[in-house]
Protein backbone atom coordinates (compact mmCIF):
# COMPACT_ATOMS: atom_id res chain seq x y z
CA UNK A 1 0.00 0.00 0.00
CA UNK A 2 0.92 2.69 -1.39
CA UNK A 3 1.44 5.68 2.50
CA UNK A 4 2.59 8.94 3.30
CA UNK A 5 4.27 9.93 6.33
CA UNK A 6 5.39 13.19 8.13
CA UNK A 7 9.54 12.92 9.29
CA UNK A 8 10.79 15.59 11.37
CA UNK A 9 14.31 15.62 11.69
CA UNK A 10 14.87 17.19 15.26
CA UNK A 11 17.34 20.26 17.03
CA UNK A 12 19.33 17.91 18.17
CA UNK A 13 20.24 16.46 15.02
CA UNK A 14 19.84 19.26 12.43
CA UNK A 15 22.62 21.12 15.03
CA UNK A 16 24.57 18.59 14.80
CA UNK A 17 24.68 18.72 10.50
CA UNK A 18 22.70 15.44 10.04
CA UNK A 19 19.99 16.58 7.83
CA UNK A 20 22.17 15.48 4.58
CA UNK A 21 22.72 11.82 6.00
CA UNK A 22 19.47 11.40 7.60
CA UNK A 23 17.75 12.42 3.80
CA UNK A 24 20.33 10.14 2.40
CA UNK A 25 19.05 7.59 4.77
CA UNK A 26 15.64 7.72 3.92
CA UNK A 27 16.34 8.03 -0.07
CA UNK A 28 18.11 4.87 0.16
CA UNK A 29 15.46 2.80 1.74
CA UNK A 30 12.96 3.40 -0.43
CA UNK A 31 11.20 6.56 0.56
CA UNK A 32 11.12 9.35 -1.43
CA UNK A 33 10.98 12.88 -0.59
CA UNK A 34 7.57 14.63 -1.82
CA UNK A 35 7.92 18.08 0.42
CA UNK A 36 10.64 19.42 2.40
CA UNK A 37 11.29 22.62 4.62
CA UNK A 38 13.29 23.66 7.16
CA UNK A 39 11.79 26.18 10.08
CA UNK A 40 12.11 27.29 13.71
CA UNK A 41 9.36 26.13 15.60
CA UNK A 42 7.45 28.90 17.87
CA UNK A 43 6.43 26.93 21.51
CA UNK A 44 2.69 26.61 21.12
CA UNK A 45 3.68 24.96 17.67
CA UNK A 46 5.75 22.52 19.23
CA UNK A 47 3.06 22.46 21.98
CA UNK A 48 0.13 22.17 19.26
CA UNK A 49 2.15 19.09 17.43
CA UNK A 50 2.89 17.05 20.94
CA UNK A 51 -1.01 17.71 22.07
CA UNK A 52 -1.32 13.73 22.46
CA UNK A 53 1.41 13.64 25.15
CA UNK A 54 0.29 17.10 26.86
CA UNK A 55 -0.03 16.51 30.89
CA UNK A 56 3.16 13.90 31.06
CA UNK A 57 6.05 14.43 32.69
CA UNK A 58 8.32 14.48 29.79
CA UNK A 59 6.31 16.90 27.85
CA UNK A 60 7.60 20.11 29.07
CA UNK A 61 11.30 19.38 28.37
CA UNK A 62 10.50 17.53 25.06
CA UNK A 63 8.42 20.52 23.95
CA UNK A 64 12.21 22.84 24.90
CA UNK A 65 14.16 20.19 22.81
CA UNK A 66 12.26 21.19 20.02
CA UNK A 67 12.28 24.37 19.71
CA UNK A 68 16.36 24.77 20.59
CA UNK A 69 17.01 25.25 17.13
CA UNK A 70 15.71 24.69 13.53
CA UNK A 71 13.70 21.31 12.43
CA UNK A 72 13.37 19.70 8.98
CA UNK A 73 10.00 18.43 8.56
CA UNK A 74 9.38 16.36 5.74
CA UNK A 75 6.27 14.32 3.80
CA UNK A 76 7.51 10.77 2.50
CA UNK A 77 6.13 8.74 0.40
CA UNK A 78 6.47 4.82 0.07
CA UNK A 79 4.84 0.95 0.10
CA UNK A 80 3.69 0.68 3.78
CA UNK A 81 5.33 4.07 4.77
CA UNK A 82 4.35 4.17 8.09
CA UNK A 83 5.13 1.36 9.63
CA UNK A 84 8.48 1.07 7.45
CA UNK A 85 9.72 4.83 8.26
CA UNK A 86 8.93 3.74 12.22
CA UNK A 87 11.11 0.65 11.49
CA UNK A 88 13.87 2.49 9.90
CA UNK A 89 13.68 5.01 12.96
CA UNK A 90 14.17 2.52 16.03
CA UNK A 91 12.48 2.25 19.16
CA UNK A 92 11.35 5.25 21.60
CA UNK A 93 12.74 3.10 24.55
CA UNK A 94 16.95 3.26 23.78
CA UNK A 95 17.03 -0.23 25.57
CA UNK A 96 14.95 -1.54 22.81
CA UNK A 97 16.89 -0.17 19.96
CA UNK A 98 17.58 -1.59 16.80
CA UNK A 99 21.18 -1.79 15.48
CA UNK A 100 21.50 0.53 12.66
CA UNK A 101 18.69 2.34 12.96
CA UNK A 102 18.63 6.06 12.83
CA UNK A 103 17.81 6.27 16.13
CA UNK A 104 20.75 3.91 17.18
CA UNK A 105 23.14 5.16 14.96
CA UNK A 106 22.52 9.43 15.87
CA UNK A 107 20.07 9.53 18.81
CA UNK A 108 21.93 10.88 22.07
CA UNK A 109 19.17 10.43 24.48
CA UNK A 110 15.40 8.70 24.71
CA UNK A 111 14.36 12.20 24.21
CA UNK A 112 17.00 13.62 21.81
CA UNK A 113 16.45 10.85 19.51
CA UNK A 114 17.06 12.54 16.28
CA UNK A 115 14.03 12.25 14.33
CA UNK A 116 10.48 11.82 14.64
CA UNK A 117 7.53 9.24 12.57
CA UNK A 118 4.06 9.53 12.46
CA UNK A 119 2.98 5.87 14.31
CA UNK A 120 -0.65 5.82 12.62
CA UNK A 121 -2.58 7.32 9.12
CA UNK A 122 -5.00 8.57 11.44
CA UNK A 123 -1.52 10.78 12.93
CA UNK A 124 0.01 10.67 9.50
CA UNK A 125 -2.93 12.61 8.27
CA UNK A 126 -3.10 15.23 11.13
CA UNK A 127 1.00 15.65 11.13
CA UNK A 128 0.94 16.40 7.28
CA UNK A 129 -1.55 19.21 7.86
CA UNK A 130 -0.02 20.71 10.67
CA UNK A 131 2.97 21.50 8.17
CA UNK A 132 1.84 21.30 4.66
CA UNK A 133 -0.77 22.85 2.62
CA UNK A 134 -1.84 20.76 -0.19
CA UNK A 135 0.05 22.12 -3.02
CA UNK A 136 3.20 21.93 -0.83
CA UNK A 137 3.42 18.33 -1.24
CA UNK A 138 4.61 17.65 -4.99
P1 LIG B 1 6.37 9.05 21.68
O1 LIG B 1 5.33 9.57 20.75
O2 LIG B 1 5.94 8.07 22.71
O3 LIG B 1 7.61 8.42 20.90
P2 LIG B 1 7.99 8.43 19.34
O4 LIG B 1 8.78 9.68 19.06
O5 LIG B 1 8.83 7.20 19.16
O6 LIG B 1 6.70 8.38 18.56
O7 LIG B 1 7.02 10.28 22.47
C1 LIG B 1 7.37 11.47 21.79
C2 LIG B 1 8.76 11.89 22.21
O8 LIG B 1 8.77 12.21 23.59
C3 LIG B 1 9.82 10.81 22.04
O9 LIG B 1 10.39 10.83 20.75
C4 LIG B 1 10.82 11.16 23.09
C5 LIG B 1 10.00 11.83 24.17
N1 LIG B 1 9.72 10.95 25.31
C6 LIG B 1 10.40 11.15 26.50
O10 LIG B 1 11.26 12.04 26.60
N2 LIG B 1 10.12 10.32 27.57
C7 LIG B 1 9.19 9.32 27.51
O11 LIG B 1 8.98 8.60 28.51
C8 LIG B 1 8.48 9.14 26.27
C9 LIG B 1 7.43 8.05 26.16
C10 LIG B 1 8.77 9.97 25.20
MG1 LIG C 1 4.95 9.42 18.71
Amino acid sequence: MLQQTLCIIKPDATHRHLIGEILAYLEKNDLAIKALKMLQLTKPQAEGFYAEHQGKPFFEPLVESMIKAPVVVAVLEGENAISHYRNLMGATDPEKREKGTIRDLYALSYRENSVHGSDSEDSAKREITYFFTKNEIV
